[in-house]
């Protein structure tokens, strides 16, 4: 991920979606998902829809902040990475962390998606959204007796087991139900992953996983140890990625363990390469993801001299593109320069990864028009400086009260969104042929405050308040 768009930084030559070519001649209609042809699309009139239905209408109805879901996008794109592995032995784990909307994870299963749950929270979406313990790997850098118990107890098809502390935990917790849990050790490869800082995590300096010289021993005694059934290597090196080389590297280095312990006697029956296929955030700026079936293609020749099945937890690459966050304007603010301050509705409570990782998002007017562009910062309403969607965009000014789209929100979205200066969490919105239906209501204010306990009116005195 490049840093961009975020408070301190500033874009040389800006340009957003909806920018490119002449303001003045709107081409008929853009595919944003290309090569796909559903998803965000900007039609003749200038306006955005995502599968027919116009985003204006979607805010106008629902209210801002929301996020808007395309159901054909996420179908297409777990589609593409089956279909990327078809030729091999596999199962595509869907990695709840990304987004897990119950309408969201429904769509990844009716696709044929499986899960990868990160917590005792997620494990319970996956089965609320009628998957099978057999659909689930647990993974997770700190799990709780309690997390592990309920996995244990579910039978999920394999614990992602973080050092030999857990994995004598999860052992003992298997002999006190009198069964046998499936566990994979989870290999820290020491590879970077060349992304952002806060989202690599195959460094030996990352917390994830046990060191990869130290795993072969660690798995050669557990898997003799009553209560665990040893059944694969687990890694997952960073998110974001745009280049294939570090994939390639931690796949090696797992298939490289898998074939010692195969010599030591161990049968494993799969190996998890983990998520962390990136997208094209920044099409114009040159950002470009390999193809599903090239990133599917290294993975398999990886692993096929073990005749292992292979895993892979993609997150961002099947939900990513098929969201957009919905705002309004709420004050446009002149500069001394000549530029201006555009301030959303909504914010790094409901979309927090410009402020976190100075991340990227494309930005539009949702009704584009003909008109010259300003140079503006598009910033949230939280008392943050680091509170900005992008900077130095290049936009017709909005009016005030007018719909702003911020794309490639579907991953880390609303999944990061937070009550923070207690905004309530978003509305979301599932786009399905050219119907859609709110498949979260906006929190209210009530909900927000349901699991709080005030002083009973009255017991306590209130002091002057000068
Ligand atoms: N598997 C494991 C064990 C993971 O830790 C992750 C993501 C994934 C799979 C899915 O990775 P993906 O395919 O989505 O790259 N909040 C950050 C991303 C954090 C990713 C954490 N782990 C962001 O907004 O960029």
């Amino acid at each position: 991920m490049r840093l961009r768009g975020g408070a301190g930084r500033r874009r040389a030559a800006s340009v957003a979606v909806g920018e490119r070519g002449s303001p003045a001649a709107p081409p008929a209609a853009v595919p944003y998902n290309a090569p796909s042809m559903s998803g965000f699309v900007r039609g003749v009139g200038g306006g955005w829809a995502c599968d027919g239905v116009p985003l204006a209408a979607v805010a106008a109805e629902v209210g801002t902040p929301v996020y808007v879901y395309s159901a054909a996008v996420i179908r297409e794109r777990v589609r593409r990475f089956r279909a990327g592995f078809e030729p091999w032995p596999h199962a595509v784990h869907y990695a709840l962390k990304a987004n897990s909307n119950l309408a969201v994870v429904e769509v990844v299963r009716a696709a044929g998606g499986l899960v990868d749950a990160n917590s005792g929270g997620e494990i319970e979406v996956a089965l609320r959204a009628g998957f099978a313990p057999g659909d689930i790997v647990f993974t997770g850098v700190g799990k709780t007796p309690a997390e592990i118990d309920r996995a244990v107890e579910l039978g999920v098809k394999a614990i992602n087991a973080e050092s030999a502390g857990e994995l004598e935990r999860i052992a003992g917790a298997a002999r006190r139900r009198g069964t046998t849990a499936r566990v994979a050790l989870r290999v820290n490869p020491d590879i970077a992953a060349d992304s952002h800082p806060h989202i690599s995590t195959g460094l030996s300096r990352h917390k994830f996983g046990v060191a990869i010289g130290d795993a072969r021993a660690i798995v050669r005694e557990a898997s003799g140890r009553a209560g665990l059934r040893f059944t694969g290597l687990h890694i997952h090196v960073g998110s974001q990625m745009l280049g294939l080389g570090p994939l390639r590297r931690a796949a090696a280095s797992v298939v490289d363990l898998a074939r010692e312990l195969a010599g030591d006697g161990v049968k494993l029956e799969h190996l998890d390469l983990g998520g962390g296929l990136g997208i094209a955030y920044d099409e114009a700026g040159g950002e470009q993801p390999p193809p599903v079936g090239d990133y599917a293609a290294v993975l398999v020749e990886a692993v096929r001299p073990t005749g292992l099945t292979l895993l892979v937890e993609p997150g961002r690459a099947i939900v990513g593109p098929a969201g957009v966050l919905l705002a309004s304007v709420v004050d446009v603010k002149p500069r001394a320069d000549g530029t201006w301050f555009v301030v959303l509705d909504a914010g790094m409570s409901e979309l927090m990864r410009p402020a976190l990782y100075g991340a990227y998002h494309r930005i539009a007017l949702v009704e584009e028009r003909e008109a010259d562009p300003v140079t503006c910062d598009v910033v949230g309403p939280i008392c943050e400086s680091s509170d900005v969607f992008g900077v130095e965009r290049r936009l017709p000014l909005p009016a005030v009260g007018e719909p702003i789209a911020v794309f490639d929100a579907g991953a880390y979205g609303s999944a990061m969104a937070s009550n923070y200066n207690r905004h309530p969490l978003p509305a979301e919105v599932m786009v399905d042929a050219s119907a859609w239906r709110v498949v979260r209501r906006r929190q209210t204010m009530d909900e927000q405050l349901a699991g709080e306990v005030a002083a009973p009116r009255g017991s306590a005195p209130r002091e002057p308040a000068r």
